[in-house]
């Protein structure tokens, strides 16, 4: 068999195509690059806002038209595939094989099966699964639990994934040391809500240590660089800042989403933390961390939301001084509580807004990275960039960085790096040799981008 699999979504997605992927492999299929070269399409699905499900959608009405000309298994999997909408567009557009994100490991029952086979149970067996490690990738996805716990007013993940369930620490640190055997420098640890981990619905797991105790032992395992994503303020603890603070190999990265800055939205959201609260979170991380790379979500035009409401948002990422942020357009999700209880707001009103907060992000970021000029980085190099001649990775910050070739860094590796320009969205530099002396001078990448990040350089 000759598999394609495709994936949307976020990195939880990208693991789990990874593990099903493994299990085809194992079962003897080749994994192909494109559509027209497969007798089996998986699509690994999102349903977190209304576009990636019009992508999958459009997606598959193209596969039943291939199907009606030569012989295809249609495959769906992950979040979309667990909803009443994701299950009538399989009805609709004859998807032979259908698995939620807790079925996964069904995927060998469901191509041996003639009939159409449906998946929608959330089987322990996932979570003490270990998946071979990436072959030849110097990162890493951990999963350390699945599903989540809250209820946010806007959210269908609760829906799909399901309550929280944590992984083992045995199955955590065993995938590890394999991910370590097979060369991973980088290892980032996965979860709705990783700071809940050990604690499912409301109860803390005997023998399970903290969030903040996990990293401290993951951060021991040998491994160059820990990253996580991502963290509910709510159960964000200090001693989690401290954990990193006192673990070198924990990156000084934190995607803390916030989703809005007025009190009212959150509430209106059920996120179960206060602006002053979120904002205490970012003044321990700062205290522990004072050269921490700060990202978040944030939801524009929430129903409900006024002017005004957006104002505390605008001027709550002023008082933190992001990175990044990911920004999102309230997308009314059918099956959330927002979708059922509060009307949405009128689509110019959500742009309008949105627009104005991409603006600040992207001050923010200039003057944020701006301030890495002249600083020496640690980046990971993944590969070769798009432009000839240069390599592309990230640094701990996960800021991405392009470096030029030939000169100390020729292939993938972790290297240190002099940052000598920066725009908002892009890092550039040169390889320090060995011993840390000084190599010849990076050519000037893109002068319009440097003009642009010049005036925000701080001091
Ligand atoms: N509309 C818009 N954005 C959403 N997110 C989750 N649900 C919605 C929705 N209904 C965003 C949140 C979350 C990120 C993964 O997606 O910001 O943190
Ligand atoms: Fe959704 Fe909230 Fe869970 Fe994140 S923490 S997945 S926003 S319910």
């Amino acid at each position: 068999m000759k598999a394609h699999l495709i994936t949307y979504g976020c990195q939880m997605n990208e693991y789990d195509t990874h593990l099903v992927q493994s299990q085809l492999v194992s079962l003897g299929a080749d994994i192909v690059d494109g559509v027209d070269e497969a007798d089996f399409v998986l699509i690994n699905t999102c349903a977190v806002r209304g576009k990636p499900v019009d992508k999958v959608r459009s997606v598959l009405g193209e596969l039943r038209k291939l199907k009606t000309q030569r012989p295809l298994v249609v495959g769906m999997m992950g979040c979309l595939a667990q909803l009443e909408e994701g299950q009538q567009m399989a009805r609709k557009f004859e998807v032979d094989v259908l698995l939620g994100p807790g079925s996964l490991l069904d995927i060998g029952k469901a191509l041996e099966s003639n009939e159409r086979f449906w998946g929608l149970q959330f089987k322990d067996e996932l979570h003490g699964h270990i998946p071979p490690p990436p072959a030849g990738k110097l990162q890493a996805h951990l999963t350390i639990m699945r599903g989540c716990d809250h209820h946010c007013t806007y959210c269908i993940v609760p829906t799909t994934r399901g309550p929280q369930v944590s992984r083992s620490p045995d199955d955590i640190l065993r995938e590890l040391d394999m991910q370590l055997a097979a060369g991973v420098q980088e290892v980032t640890l996965l979860g709705q809500n990783v700071n809940a981990y050990g604690v499912d619905g409301g109860a803390k797991l005997a023998g399970y240590p903290s969030f903040a105790d996990l990293l401290r032992l993951v951060g021991r395992s040998g491994v160059s660089r820990v990253k996580f994503t991502t963290s509910h303020p709510m159960n964000f603890t200090e001693d989690v800042a401290a954990a990193m603070a006192e673990t070198p190999a924990v990156c000084e990265f934190v995607h803390l989403p916030v989703q809005s800055g007025s009190d009212r939205v959150l509430r209106r959201m059920a996120r179960e933390y206060t602006r002053e609260q979120y904002l205490s979170h970012i003044a321990d991380i700062r205290r522990h961390l004072p050269h921490a790379v700060l990202a978040t979500d944030i939801i524009v035009g929430f129903p409900g939301e006024t002017e005004e409401d957006f104002q505390d948002t605008l001027s709550l990422y002023d008082e933190v001084g992001y990175d990044s942020a990911y920004m999102f357009i309230y997308s009314p999700r059918p099956g959330t509580p927002s979708y059922k209880h509060f009307a949405d707001l009128p689509r110019e009103v959500k742009t309008e807004r949105l627009q104005r907060l991409i603006v600040k992000q992207k001050e923010w970021s200039a003057r944020r990275n701006a301030a890495h000029v002249g600083s020496i980085q640690e980046v990971l190099i993944r590969g070769d960039a798009h432009s000839e001649g240069f390599l592309e990775g990230h640094t701990r910050g996960n800021h991405p960085t392009v470096v030029s070739r030939a000169i100390g860094a020729d292939g993938p590796g972790v290297y240190r790096v002099r940052i000598g320009h920066a725009t908002p969205h892009m890092m550039y530099g040169r390889v320090l040799g060995e011993g840390g002396q000084e190599l010849p001078e990076l050519p000037r990448l893109n002068p319009e981008a440097a003009a642009m990040s010049a005036p925000l350089q701080m001091a």
